[in-house]
């Protein structure tokens, strides 16, 4: 269908919600990539660990080395563009590993987005370093102009979280890192497969930890990925996930080890994890394909509405489109366009699949495992206040911003739909306040 300057003349359509007729007549729901994309693939991998009988990724007693977590890490690694990855058992326990990695302990500070998930947090607070919340701008993504406000001479770490797909603004952040002698780490877990002008996420810091859970780009349910360029990185962050052990697998890839063990923890990935996920990995970028086509099409079907502020994406190119966000202009308008689109069976959603941190609980009581535990105890950890007063620019952002997350497997007559549903209703909501 094409949308004529007639279409805008036109008077408006009745909006479901005011009792016109919905645009579809069964509500369009987004399900999770990974698992849409199961075959056979996946089954014969499963089959064939359960066949050898050697779940464990290290040994079994033919003394056969197991390949389907190592291969993975070799491919993973290989896709990422960079030299080693690590295939652990969550995106949490891929965060603690990278800051192990990293060394970050007590007295030191992590600058990370007030808006994202909880793990980023706490990860921090469980090495019983200070987690410093920065603010995010209309990308969802930290805000390059914002950062430094929340960097200190005791900043060690900035953490750079690439949100809902969208990469966040590399040439400016990274220099500012670089400027304050910051490590980076890339959080890639929301945006895997993604690339900021040419270069994919993760590769850009110095180390990079990613989910592989069920609402990422490809999934076994649970897992997470390590990766980095770095062998004295990549050496403890190996070492970290399985309780200081540098194993011959590992050991073979980097030459020798060069460091000395130090207790860690036991973040292993299993073999028929590493199954799903390895046939999973080779579909990466055909998913990657197939989303950025479906959220192009919506992009492209409603580019000339008057008026339209869509969410700032630092590179389009690169942004996978794991969903479509408009600006309303005010939490007001907002509300009720999600209100408005869930009505024509189309559900719009605010900004989500992250929280806000300075406003959970456990952040404003400055909570911890045990009261001697070092996080706010030490450094500026007695100053630091959370909250809304830290944060009011996110809070803001986040108000004012609602969209509809996307599928990869959305037809062309799924995304006509969605097209339709904005078109009727963000002209009738946008900028609408009482009265
Ligand atoms: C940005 C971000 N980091 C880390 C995680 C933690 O991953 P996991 O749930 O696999 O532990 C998530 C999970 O949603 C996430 O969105």
């Amino acid at each position: 269908m094409q949308w004529t300057r007639r279409s805008f003349l036109a008077a408006p359509a009745a909006l479901a919600l005011d009792g016109g007729a919905p645009v579809r007549k069964t509500p369009l729901r987004a399900r999770h990539f990974g698992p849409l994309y199961y075959d056979e693939s996946e089954w014969t991998f499963l089959k064939e660990v359960w066949q050898t009988r050697s779940p464990f990724r290290f040994w079994n007693f033919e003394n056969q080395l197991p390949d389907k977590v190592a291969t993975l890490e070799r491919e993973f690694a290989q896709k990422m563009g960079v030299k080693y990855a690590l295939a652990v058992n969550s995106g949490t326990s891929a965060l603690e590993a990278a800051l192990a990695a990293l060394e970050v302990g007590p007295g030191d500070e992590v600058v990370v987005p007030a808006w994202t998930w909880h793990s980023c947090f706490q990860a921090v607070v469980r090495h019983g370093a200070l987690p410093v919340c920065a603010e995010i701008d209309e990308s969802f993504n930290l805000n390059p102009a914002r950062v430094e406000a929340a960097i200190s001479p005791r900043t060690k770490v900035m953490m750079i979280v690439h949100l809902q797909g969208n990469p966040a603004d590399m040439d400016r952040l990274l220099p500012i890192a670089r400027k304050h002698g910051l490590k980076v780490l890339e959080d890639v877990s929301q945006a895997v497969g993604a690339s900021y002008k040419g270069k994919r996420l993760g590769s850009m810091g110095h180390i990079a930890a990613a989910s592989l859970q069920v609402n990422k780009t490809i999934s076994a349910g649970e897992g997470g990925m390590v990766y980095t360029n770095d062998p004295r990185l990549f050496e403890r962050a190996v070492r970290f996930h399985d309780v200081g052990a540098l194993r011959r697998v590992h050991e073979d890839w980097l030459g020798k080890g060069s460091l000395e063990s130090v207790p860690g923890s036991n973040f292993r990935m299993n073999e028929f994890t590493g199954a799903v996920l390895l046939s999973q990995v080779r579909k990466l970028d055909r998913i990657v394909e197939d989303i950025r086509a479906v959220a192009r099409r919506v992009y492209q079907g409603i580019a000339d509405l008057p008026g339209l502020k869509t969410r700032l994406l630092p590179d389009p190119a690169g942004e996978l489109g794991v969903g479509v966000y408009l600006d309303l202009g005010s939490k007001e308008a907002r509300d009720l366009f999600l209100k408005a689109m869930r009505a024509e069976n189309v559900p719009a959603s605010p900004p989500s699949g992250s929280v806000v941190l300075p406003v959970q609980p456990y952040a404003e009581k400055k909570l911890t495992l045990h009261p001697e535990w070092p996080t706010f105890r030490v450094g500026r950890g007695p100053e630091i206040r959370y909250g809304a007063s830290s944060c009011p620019r996110t809070l803001d952002v986040l108000g004012r911003f609602g969209g509809v997350l996307l599928d990869p497997k959305f037809s062309e007559a799924d995304t006509r739909d969605i097209v339709t549903a904005i078109r009727k209703v963000y002209p009738q909501v946008a900028g609408r306040t009482s009265g």
